[in-house]
């Protein structure tokens, strides 16, 4: 498994460009399954997690190009199966997206049901009672969700807790469905907005996307269509909190500093600079005595959850004692020990972690355990006195498209080596 080795200290300067978002990325290649013609999709990461939907479409039927570097062509003519396998969708639980597609397209659907990851259970529950709601009959059995219905309903929907999935797969299901949904307690994440872009322009009718209340009114097609994916805002975050960590001065070019206000607010209250720039860019100065704020993850557009363990990072290397507050996931502190193996002076109370700020942290050899947990780690080696090795960085390669190029074109001293641990 390959690892980073990071030599801390160099002030990163100079233009980065964010690539696609992965979490944007994803329901929209599964949006695929509801078209009758092919669809081509540009501004698509080059990922792990894509290979890996791009595998979960082609079980389907699904075939898939690229005929150009971050495009992506699918052809889902040919769909010949419903079943998504256990191994896939253990790999990557966002496969539980080509379950409202392929409900609504086909009338069933055989979905392994995700199972837990490291940061939490994270149950399906409310997408399948919404799908129930809907009139499909959802049978649970041998660790598979088994789903079918004539043809799905239009109802009302109310999610009780915000799911981005949730609200994501329920959306694909009632661009087909007889009828109009309307969903109470939608998720309001850029990438559900994204998602109803390309729905819309496939055909769907499609209103109140980003807000709390999205209204869907079922047509009988969806048409293929060309989209272009939004850019990956927690990948802007994290670089926004690279200028911080390590005092340099970024161009960050095709970041929305729309989508990542929260984010923005926080790190200029730790005292970074940031401003847009001439051609549309973030421009970030990180040349500061970074103080120390308060952070509580909530749903969008409040502080997102993807950058809790990047702005911990930050946070242990600033003046005073930040309060970092994990309302999303339950078990999303494991970049916590090895933070701390790097000097980090960190205490975990249950759903908050207590920061006390530290000079600097000191390299050390450390394991990556999920993909935001490994940009903490990259974010805290690029700040530390000496050597950084990161093991398992398969986390990160699921998440991050070039991370460690990026970064070394930054002037950061970051190398990949193969194998190991
Ligand atoms: C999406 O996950 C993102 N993944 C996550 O990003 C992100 O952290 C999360 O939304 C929250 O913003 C993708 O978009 C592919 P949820 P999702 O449904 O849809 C509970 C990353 O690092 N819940 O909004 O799975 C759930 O357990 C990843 O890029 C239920 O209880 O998140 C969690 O505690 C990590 N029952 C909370 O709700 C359900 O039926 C939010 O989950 C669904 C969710």
């Amino acid at each position: 498994m390959d690892k980073f080795i990071i030599y801390g200290g160099n002030r990163l300067k100079g233009q980065v460009t964010i690539s696609g978002s992965k979490n944007a990325a994803l329901p929209v290649l599964c949006s695929s399954i509801l078209s009758e013609g092919v669809c081509t999709y540009t501004n698509v990461p080059d990922l792990d997690d894509i290979d890996t939907i791009c595998r979960v479409l082609g079980h389907l039927g699904v075939t898939s190009q690229k005929p150009a570097p971050n495009t992506v062509v699918l052809d889902p003519t040919g769909i010949t199966s419903h079943e998504a396998h256990y191994d896939l969708v253990k790999k990557m639980r966002a496969s539980i997206l080509v379950l409202g597609p392929l409900l609504a397209r086909y009338g069933r659907a055989k979905v392994s049901l995700p199972g837990g990851c490291a940061i939490g259970v994270r149950p399906i529950d409310m997408h399948l009672k919404a799908f129930a709601k809907m009139g499909a009959e959802i049978d649970l059995s041998h660790g598979y969700v088994v789903a079918s219905a004539d043809r799905l309903k239009g109802t009302r929907i109310v999610f009780d807790n915000t799911t981005v999935g949730g609200t994501e797969n329920v959306m694909m299901a009632a661009s087909l469905a007889d009828g109009t949904t309307v969903i109470e307690g939608a998720a309001k994440e850029p990438e559900v907005v994204d998602l109803a872009g390309v729905l819309n322009a496939m055909g769907a009718r499609i209103e109140g996307a980003g807000e709390s209340t999205v209204v869907i009114e079922g047509v009988k097609t969806l048409s293929g269509v060309r989209y272009e994916v939004i850019p990956d805002r927690i990948e802007t975050g994290t670089f926004l909190v690279a200028a911080g960590i390590t005092k340099g001065r970024l161009s960050i070019a095709r970041g929305r500093a729309d989508h990542v206000t929260a984010v923005i607010d926080k790190l200029m209250g730790m005292g970074l600079q940031i401003s847009e720039g001439q051609s549309g860019t973030i421009e970030v100065n990180g040349d500061c005595d970074l103080r120390a704020v308060n952070v509580e993850t909530v749903p969008h557009p409040g502080f997102p959850t993807d950058m809790q363990a990047q702005i911990m990072a930050l946070a242990c290397v600033a003046d005073g004692v930040t309060s970092i507050t994990e309302n999303i996931f339950e078990n999303r502190f494991m970049h916590v020990p090895e933070l701390m193996r790097m000097g980090a002076n960190l205490e975990e109370k249950g759903r908050t972690v207590i920061v006390r700020g530290i000079e600097r942290f000191q390299g050390a050899s450390v394991m990556a355990t999920d993909l935001r947990a490994s940009a903490s780690l990259v974010l805290a080696a690029l700040n530390a006195i000496g050597y950084t090795e990161i093991r398992r960085i398969y986390h990160l390669d699921r998440g991050y498209d070039a991370l460690d190029k990026k970064l070394m074109a930054l002037g950061a001293d970051v190398s990949r080596e193969k194998g190991g641990l």
